[in-house]
């Protein structure tokens, strides 16, 4: 596996054009947008339960009042999908990414984006829920690829998570690949650029399809890669000052262990 000094809209430049697409996880559709964009999609399909119901998973770390700021979004994205930019071609979904799966044929897509759950047994039940549902050729990714102890994006370090919480997106990824026949290729470095956690890009083991070529071509152009020989000892993590107070002065960096 590499790291690479390139961000996920970078890397989204080389992902093949007009492919069936998907995002897992869309909230605002900040990222859907981008992605239908720039890989200008046959199809896109967004899958985002956006707390339709009260107290499940993810929405019931949600306010009442933060709950209808996710309808809202709901009602945002189906105004998007029926507007002339995405002409027919984005079609939103409002249920969890594992129960929408199976209304997709197996090896429907090119290209899935999952950013769901914080979790190992959500995301794990995200990438293996969606893995049948992957040409051969496809990319797989998925975002969070990091120590969660280090909450890169608030610069700020969480309450003492124990080791099976702090590293459980990394965990969740590898053990997906691993009972599942794919391999991570590459994560993206964004703390610099975009001060958040790394995005894993991965194809089927075996296969030299798009995954494979991504990858050509992400080395191609990256200012810098870090090759490691396992994904696992890969983690983002943080160094603060002796006696420093100010979460600004706080550095992020990544340790191969
Ligand atoms: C971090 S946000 C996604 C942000 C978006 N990908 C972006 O970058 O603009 C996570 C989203 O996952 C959604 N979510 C939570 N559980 C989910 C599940 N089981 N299936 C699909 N989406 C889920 C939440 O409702 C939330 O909107």
């Amino acid at each position: 596996m590499y790291i690479v000094g390139m961000n996920f809209h970078q890397v989204l430049e080389f992902v093949p054009k007009k492919g069936v697409i998907a995002e897992l996880g869309v909230k605002r559709g900040a990222n859907a947008r981008r992605m239908f964009k720039t890989t200008d999609a046959a199809m896109m399909h967004l899958v985002d339960p956006w707390a339709k119901d009260e107290d499940v998973g993810y929405a019931s770390l949600h306010s009442a009042e933060e709950r209808q700021d996710f309808v809202g979004y709901y009602n945002e994205m189906v105004s998007w999908s029926e507007s002339p930019e995405a002409g027919g071609r984005v079609n939103v979904i409002r249920d969890y990414a594992a129960d929408a799966a199976s209304s997709f044929e197996d090896k429907y897509f090119d290209f899935v984006y999952v950013d769901t759950l914080d979790s190992y047994d959500g995301f794990y039940g995200d990438l293996a829920a969606y893995a049948p549902k992957m040409k051969d050729e496809a990319i797989l990714s998925g975002d969070d690829y990091y120590d969660m102890q280090y909450a890169t994006h608030k610069m700020r370090l969480r309450d003492r998570l124990p080791p099976t919480q702090s590293l459980c997106m990394i965990h969740a990824a590898n053990d997906f690949c691993e009972m599942h026949g794919w391999e991570i290729l590459f994560i993206t470095d964004e703390y610099l650029p975009a001060r958040r956690p790394p995005r894993f890009f991965a194809g089927k083991v075996g296969v030299f399809g798009d995954a494979h070529r991504l990858l050509d071509q992400v080395l191609r152009v990256t200012p810098w890669a870090v090759e490691v020989a396992n994904p696992r000892d890969v983690r983002q993590t943080m160094v603060t000052p002796l006696g420093s107070t100010n979460p600004e002065e706080r550095r992020f960096f990544t340790k191969i262990i």
